[in-house]
């Protein structure tokens, strides 16, 4: 089973939707480690309680950037894992770091790329008014929010919509995007050719039409 760390700063709605995957066998990946740089924050209760090793590193005690990546990057190969999977982990990762581990790190973002990357994807997606916007799974690149697509998700923005109520809607799709993408990361199934994605057919799950476009809000009778 291959080996996977999760790095998250904060509450870990992400990495527990991973961690019930795996635990229930969809994902077949094992949870090696949960690792954060914020002490005290709930992912790592998260983690503890799921019996999933729980380590904090404090980045603001580290000297610099690339030392404590370095640090960051001993631990998970320590944990020997194989590939890294940023779940809410607001840190930008160093070169250094990228290069270690070559797409092999990837992380989830609440909007659909290239908009609205950043720290405040569904707020600013929101005040934006698009009519549709989800989240991104893509690999992760020394620049924020840019690497490689490898799933997107669309939901509609309503009316009433607060940043609040847009962002739970978000997040019941990141759960089911993120296990999905690690699924097909850890079985191999993922080519990348420069930036474009495409998954190997080996199951012929891919082999079903896609579906009709999504187009909100909805057409009315005769368009
Ligand atoms: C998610 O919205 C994700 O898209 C972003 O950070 C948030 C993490 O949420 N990168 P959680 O900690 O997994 O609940």
């Amino acid at each position: 089973m291959r080996r996977i760390g999760i790095l998250a700063s904060g509450t870990g709605s992400n990495a527990q939707a991973i961690i019930e995957k795996a635990k229930a066998g969809i994902l077949e990946a094992e949870i090696a480690l949960v690792f954060s740089n914020v002490p005290g924050a709930a992912v790592l209760t998260r983690a503890r309680q799921a019996q999933i090793p729980a380590v904090c590193l404090d980045h603001r005690k580290s000297v610099s950037r690339e030392a404590y990546d370095a640090e960051v990057s001993r631990i998970l190969a320590e944990a020997r894992c194989e590939f890294v999977v940023l779940a809410g982990y607001m840190r930008l990762l160093s070169g250094a770091f990228l290069k270690t581990w070559p797409l092999k790190v990837v992380n989830i973002h609440p909007a659909l790329l290239p908009a609205f990357p950043g720290t405040h994807g569904a707020r600013d997606a929101l005040e934006y008014g698009v009519r549709l916007t989800g989240p991104s799974v893509h690999f992760v690149e020394e620049e924020m929010d840019r690497g490689p697509l490898i799933i997107q998700a669309a939901a509609p923005v309503l009316g009433e919509d607060t940043v609040d109520s847009l962002q739970k809607r978000i997040h019941s799709l990141e759960h089911r995007i993120y296990p999905q993408a690690i699924q097909w990361l850890v079985t191999g199934r993922i080519q990348v050719e420069g930036r474009r994605v495409t998954l190997s057919d080996t199951d012929g799950s891919l082999a079903v039409p896609p579906p009709n476009s999504l187009i909100w809000p909805p057409l009315e009778e005769g368009f």
